[in-house]
């Protein structure tokens, strides 16, 4: 394995680590390590009650949600999984690949910082392997923060990967470092160099690993790749793209993708940063009290077993999408109500620490501001034509600044990059939609095309 080649992420978190001497004293690790569970416990309790507390009132004294949540019956798409078989609530992703006549196949790659993750391959067994090895364009779907591959596919019939795969693409489902269970050559989950990553190594070595497996299988395949990614997934693509960062040992990687789809571009943070309380609260809280409350590992563990021990139920649905509505302000208004449960099974998964900080205190998100502070040209001519899929609703990004500098500051992508904005749709829908194939589906074709 090679040292990792990115040296300023990882020598900033050394340099803090190594000045802050009170975390290198294993009674100081513990202390944190269990300080940092307390308060993250009282920090879910706070939030979940007034999550509770706000979701009461808006279903029951507001009643906003009345009138609001689609028709299923007037819906013209009208069902994900076939109707004659009771469904199972499982954290086993391709039980619900099977529901719907398709295929899942694991590979645990390693990327080159040694992180062991897991990317899948979806495909309808009734197609020609050889023909689908050779012939059919592959797709790497990227997921959001928190979130795993899982969120392309619970919609079944409805999903963003179902219609891809039935209109003959390859498609690839990517899961980020660590996901459910961190997986790592060297380290174990109590080693604080398993955490030690934000979104630079996500780009530059998650991404390139994935699209290395995919070359590796396809090798009789002479095409490109392309990329759909949502949230998060489209600031990983951005970040790797942008020619402002990228090192140069994985020129050759991205030269291979031909065209992007971002669905909720998180490339300019959005107004709910500076209305929220509790990003308030982890924006401005001073580092060593920071570190108190969340550690320095993993970003708030509590959260994943909690998942692993309840996800059957269905409280766990209710709760996270109770949290989640409270938290960033959208609500399942244009879901099928009935899929919610499904849709949260595979969400939440192990994120570091210092990701988190990336997002909320570092470079990374701040209203109106870029995930990239260069000033300069993003984007060469070689950088690969884009399509943004952007919710007139979605207040946790900007999609409209990005569309700006892209129509006004980035010369190389004129006639490059192309965009679709729905009114209505706020940052979940554009996955979870119920009409999102219906909406946006025959713009994907054409775009992929
Ligand atoms: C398709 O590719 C996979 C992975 O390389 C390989 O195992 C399989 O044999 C190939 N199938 C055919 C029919 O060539
Ligand atoms: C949750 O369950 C998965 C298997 O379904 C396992 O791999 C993972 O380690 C578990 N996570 C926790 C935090 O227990």
């Amino acid at each position: 394995m090679r040292e990792p080649l990115i040296s300023s992420g990882t020598t900033q978190s050394f340099n803090r680590m190594s000045t802050n001497n009170a975390w290198s004293n294993p009674l100081a690790t513990i202390c944190i390590k269990i300080t940092s569970a307390i308060c993250s416990f009282l920090f879910i309790g706070f939030i979940f009650n007034f999550s509770l507390c706000a979701h009461i009132y808006n279903s029951y004294i507001l009643r906003e949600n009345i009138g609001k949540i689609r028709d299923l019956e007037s819906s013209p798409q009208s069902i994900a999984y076939p109707q004659d078989i009771k469904i199972k609530v499982t954290s086993d992703l391709s039980y619900y690949a099977g529901l719907i006549g398709l295929r899942l196949i694991e590979y645990e790659i390693i990327t080159e910082d040694g992180f062991i993750i897991t990317l899948q391959r979806l495909y309808d067994p009734n197609i020609d392997e050889k023909k689908r090895n050779n012939s059919f364009k592959p797709i790497l779907l990227l997921h959001g923060l928190m979130q795993s591959s899982g969120s392309f596919l619970t919609s079944g019939y409805k999903s963003i990967a179902y219609f891809l795969v039935k209109n003959n693409y390859d498609i690839w489902l990517g899961n980020n470092r660590c996901g459910f269970n961190p997986k790592h050559v060297k380290y174990n989950s109590n080693n604080h160099k398993m955490w030690d990553w934000d979104l630079d190594e996500m780009a530059y070595y998650d991404i390139p690993a994935m699209i290395k497996q995919i070359k590796l299988i396809k090798l009789n395949y002479n095409g490109k790749i392309s990329i759909i990614s949502h949230s998060q997934g489209t600031t990983q693509t951005i970040y790797l793209l942008s020619n402002s960062r990228k090192p140069n040992n994985i020129i050759e990687n991205i030269d291979i993708i031909d065209k992007c789809v971002l669905l909720a571009p998180a490339i300019y943070g959005g107004p709910l940063l500076n209305e929220k309380l509790f990003i308030k609260f982890m924006r401005f809280l001073p580092n060593g009290v920071y570190e108190m409350f969340f550690g320095i590992n993993s970003f708030m563990p509590v959260l994943m077993h909690m998942r692993n021990l309840t996800y059957k139920s269905p409280m766990f649905g209710l709760s996270s999408y109770m949290v989640f509505s409270y938290l960033f302000d959208w609500n399942d208004y244009l879901w099928d109500a009935n899929l919610r449960r499904y849709h949260f099974i595979f969400s939440p998964v192990f994120v570091s620490v210092k990701l988190m900080k990336w997002w909320l205190r570092g470079q990374g998100f701040a209203m109106n501001k870029p995930i990239i502070s260069n000033p300069d040209y993003w984007f060469n001519e070689n950088t690969p034509e884009l399509l943004l899929v952007i919710g007139g609703k979605d207040d946790l990004v900007n999609g409209d600044l990005f569309i700006n500098r892209l129509m006004h500051k980035e010369i190389n992508m004129k006639d490059k990059w192309h965009y679709v904005k729905i009114p209505e749709y706020s940052h979940l829908d554009v996955l979870w939609a119920d009409d999102i194939i219906e909406t946006i589906g025959n713009s994907l074709l054409e775009f992929l095309k």
